[in-house]
């Protein structure tokens, strides 16, 4: 039936109409929030480029959660600042580590019984070179090392996991780590301990405010020879079969905006829950746009959630998550 008898205007007419139509929504429950611990107390040290987010100490992580929390957020993705980085990155599997001590924190607060808490779990906040794994070298060349990585990788999970995390989250991009954690967790009588893995993770341009954020730069060269190439959506489906294959319970894709399409191509093949990760250079790029005044904060903001919900995640991690949680609440 064409027009006139068909008006698709009829349906937008008023914002009751629209509402009841409308195919996609979002809710605070599938926010999750990234939080960057730092030592010391009463720390709330701004990070430059990206206005609204900061390197927070445990007591006042401890605030910023229960706020998170009062709004009905999913989570909170935790990441961590040593006091001091070795070549092994050993502060990631510390039993005093600084996100290990912040979880037991979290943990005591009745407030937060309802907030899952995602340990994120790397190396790179934790290396002196900050690369996500071990570091060989051969005179100018040098190599990331895969299997003695992954060791350490697990190692960083069981002790996340022993400290209270409720989902531990591998972004390494390593070959075989989930299959590794899984074995470790479930060794350590941790088997309850659900793994999201980073299974899509591209080597993107995007994550440089978080690499400021989380002081994880690498040293030197870049990360390729271990993230995927941001061509490849094909590579990124066998990446998620592997991970799922090794036992990985959800996914994150990652970056999330500029890799929609493959968003909605993991969708379409894999029955698991899909998260995407709205990365720092999204919120950056969108933060710097508001500062200048081109673009109305709360609708980009929103009409980006919603972009990512579309195309298919279920959840997703964004540093806008405690602004658009006020917003639906
Ligand atoms: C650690 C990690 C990174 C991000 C999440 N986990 C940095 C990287 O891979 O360089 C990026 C998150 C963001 O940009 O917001 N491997």
């Amino acid at each position: 039936m064409e027009y006139p008898v068909t008006r698709l205007r009829r349906l937008r007419s008023s914002e009751a109409m629209r509402s009841f139509v409308r195919e996609t929504h979002l809710e605070p429950g599938a926010l999750v929030c990234p939080l960057f611990i730092c030592p010391g107390e009463g720390v709330r040290n701004p990070i430059a480029s990206m206005p609204g987010v900061f390197n927070l100490s445990i007591d006042e992580a401890l605030k910023e959660a229960e706020k998170a929390a009062s709004l009905g957020i999913g989570g909170l993705l935790l990441f961590g600042l040593p006091e001091s980085k070795d070549e092994q990155g050993s502060g990631a599997w510390s039993e005093d580590g600084i996100v290990q001590r912040a979880l037991r924190e979290l943990k005591k607060s009745a407030a937060l019984r309802d907030l899952l808490l995602l340990a994120d779990v790397c190396l790179c906040e934790y290396t002196s070179h900050g690369h996500c794994g071990l570091v060989k070298k051969q005179g100018e060349a040098y190599e990331i090392e895969n299997d003695s990585s992954v060791r350490l990788i697990a190692r960083t999970a069981v002790s996340l996991a022993r400290a209270g995390a409720d989902i531990v989250a591998p972004s390494d991009m390593m070959d075989g780590r989930v299959a590794a954690i899984r074995d470790d967790l479930d060794e350590a009588g941790l088997e309850k301990v659900p793994i999201l893995s980073y299974a899509s993770k591209f080597a993107s341009a995007f994550y440089g405010p978080f690499r400021e954020a989380a002081d994880s730069a690498p040293q030197f060269g870049d990360r390729r020879s271990y993230q995927m190439d941001g061509a490849n959506l094909r590579e990124a489906m066998r990446e998620i079969e592997l991970d799922l294959a090794e036992g990985a319970d959800m996914i994150l894709m990652k970056p999330a905006m500029p890799y929609l399409d493959v968003i909605r191509a993991a969708r379409e093949r894999f029955d698991v829950p899909i998260g995407a990760y709205q990365v720092s250079g999204e919120y950056s790029m969108l933060q710097a746009a508001f500062a200048k005044g081109w673009l109305e904060p709360e609708r980009a903001m929103m009409e980006s959630l919603l972009s990512i919900r579309r195309a298919g995640a279920g959840f997703i991690v964004t540093y806008f998550a405690l602004e658009a949680a006020k917003l639906l609440g």
